[in-house]
């Protein structure tokens, strides 16, 4: 199973990169065969959105080509989504305008919502009633929300009853993601997806 890690924060050093890696490591030790595609959008920003994703132009083959077809290669995803003023941060609603069916349709995601103190929710709601629409990604009905984020999922052992929940919430959500990832393979060469006639989410 490879799975990709999208870090949805714009700042270099986050905890939503932190969770990523920490996802990762439970990951692989569910199964050390694991394979993984990490895309950090701070650390590797992609321009906004325009006309010439379309077009198909050049500049677009070169920045967005190789990361969407790594995405393609991905079986599920883990979306780690930071709560910025309420929002779901501009980089990764970008990161939705381009990445589409063919890098993410019929694929489970999961969903980490992000705060540094007790919000965290509203990442998970806006993803939940957007961003699936045209890319068909199939978010999991379980997700999480990380509150007081520099406080959990630091190093190998627990540090707080909060932390330790959290611990096993996650690597849950993880083996649940595992097993929609290898059912979700199965609707994709059934045969019954069809993107040329039904390009679009309604
Ligand atoms: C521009 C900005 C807006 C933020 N707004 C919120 C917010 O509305 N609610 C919240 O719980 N945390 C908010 N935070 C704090 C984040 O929860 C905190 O940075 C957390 O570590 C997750 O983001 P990170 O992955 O970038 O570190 C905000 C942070 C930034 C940078």
């Amino acid at each position: 199973m490879k799975y990709g890690i999208i870090i949805g924060s714009h700042r270099a050093q986050s905890q939503s990169a932190k969770i990523g890696s920490y996802a990762q490591k439970v990951l692989t030790a569910i199964d050390a065969s694991s394979q993984f595609y990490t895309v950090d959008l701070s650390k590797k920003p992609l321009p906004l959105w325009d006309e010439g994703v379309w077009r198909g132009d050049d500049a677009w083959k070169v920045v967005w080509g190789p990361m969407a077809a790594q995405l393609k290669s991905c079986d599920a995803f883990v979306v780690m989504a930071p709560e910025y003023s309420g929002m779901v941060p501009a980089a990764l609603k970008n990161f939705f305008l381009l990445a589409g069916r063919d890098e993410l349709g019929h694929k489970p995601g999961l969903i980490v919502g992000v705060s540094s103190g007790l919000g965290g929710s509203y990442p998970v709601v806006e993803l939940r009633m957007s961003s699936y629409k045209n890319s068909r990604l199939n978010w999991i009905p379980d997700h999480m929300v990380v509150r007081n984020a520099e406080h959990v999922l630091n190093g190998d052992v627990s540090q707080s009853a909060d932390d330790t929940f959290m611990r096993a919430r996650f690597e849950y959500c993880l083996r649940l993601l595992g097993q929609y990832g290898k059912a979700l393979a199965l609707v994709r060469e059934s045969g019954v997806v069809d993107f040329k006639n039904h390009p679009n989410g309604l």
